[in-house]
């Protein structure tokens, strides 16, 4: 039997979050359960932030109730908080993601904290969760490189890695948040938090707007890591990132998965027809060269 990687769509939260023009609540729920029917098995949904801050998601609550949650799917949410928390466990949620970063001036401007302090804010987040027997994803963003600070420090990733690791976190996401990493740096990077938090426990998340991306992938696959965060066609950034543009393509990592041989439950076809029908939705081509291609 093959090696499986896991794929964590995140496109109905990273995707859609920094679109100006409200997407329909009814889109979103089809969007998410369209990816569920090309079979991954996890698919970040939405965020229980504040409407103030990321209003595209303001309608989080409706979202999560109006999809079809299929048997060995998971549905994590963006929670930055124990209100996020509380709105997010009133519609059934049962998986969560937390998220700090590794540069203090882009977790001022992205959740309005330090990092010692958001990290604060998830002790009780992540008491409750341990207590309603929730899971917990962390994520670290600006882990090669800050849009404000330049130059992020290794110790500084493993610190933050480490501590949502210790505290609860299943499974920690290592986000190039503005798409500046290159193979290199983002060995060198998963390789320091590897010796603190076990690599069956990491998870890499990159944008791509240097068109590094997938060689990231690779190059962090070859280093152990199996589980990838994506989103479909592309599509991502953050509005707290100045700079950032989408996230790899679920269509090129599957493909790129596929061709060496891992194992992913995907089925490319109907994965790649989702990503131009969302494509054609937010009213552009895809921006995923395997989804171009199987078009043809
Ligand atoms: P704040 O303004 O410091 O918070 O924001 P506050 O506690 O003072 O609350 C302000 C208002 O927001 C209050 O309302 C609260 O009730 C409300 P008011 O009294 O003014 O009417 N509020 C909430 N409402 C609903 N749900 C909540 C919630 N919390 C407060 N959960 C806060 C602090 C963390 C809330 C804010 O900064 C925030 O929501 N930030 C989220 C930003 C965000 O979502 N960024 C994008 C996701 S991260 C990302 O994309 C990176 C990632 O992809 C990895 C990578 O690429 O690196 C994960
Ligand atoms: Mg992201």
């Amino acid at each position: 039997m093959s090696e499986s990687v896991r794929i964590v769509e995140v496109g109905p939260r990273d995707g859609l979050q920094n679109e100006k023009t409200f997407v329909s609540t009814a889109d979103k729920i089809a969007l998410i359960d369209r990816l569920a029917a090309t079979g991954l098995r996890s698919i970040e949904a939405t965020s229980f932030v504040s409407p103030k801050w990321v209003p595209q998601l303001a309608d989080a609550t409706e979202v999560f109730a109006g999809i079809e949650r299929r048997t060995g799917v998971s549905y994590p949410v963006l929670v930055p908080n124990l209100q996020g928390y509380e709105r997010a466990r009133a519609v059934g949620v049962e998986e969560i993601a937390v998220f700090s970063a590794a540069s203090e001036a882009f977790n001022r401007k992205n959740i309005n904290a330090s990092i010692d302090e958001s990290i604060a804010r998830f002790e009780p987040v992540l008491d409750r969760a341990k207590a309603d027997g929730v899971r917990v994803r962390g994520y670290v963003s600006t882990v090669l490189g800050c849009p404000y600070q330049g130059e992020v420090p290794l110790d500084d990733v493993v610190r933050v890695s480490v501590l949502l690791h210790r505290m609860g976190c299943y499974e920690v996401s290592l986000g190039d948040t503005i798409g500046v990493g290159t193979p290199g740096k983002a060995r060198a990077m998963v390789r320091a938090v590897a010796a603190e938090v076990p690599v069956a426990a990491l998870a890499v998340h990159f944008h791509d707007t240097y068109g590094q991306a997938l060689a990231n992938v690779l190059a962090c696959l070859e280093d152990g890591v199996r589980v990838v965060d994506a989103a479909v066609s592309g599509a991502g950034g953050c509005p707290y990132a100045t700079g950032a543009s989408g996230n790899v393509a679920t269509e090129d990592v599957a493909y790129m998965l596929h061709g060496l041989g891992f194992e992913t439950g995907v089925d490319l076809d109907a994965l790649a027809e989702t990503g131009r029908w969302l494509a054609g939705l937010l009213g552009r081509d895809t921006g995923s060269k395997v989804g171009r291609a199987l078009a043809k």
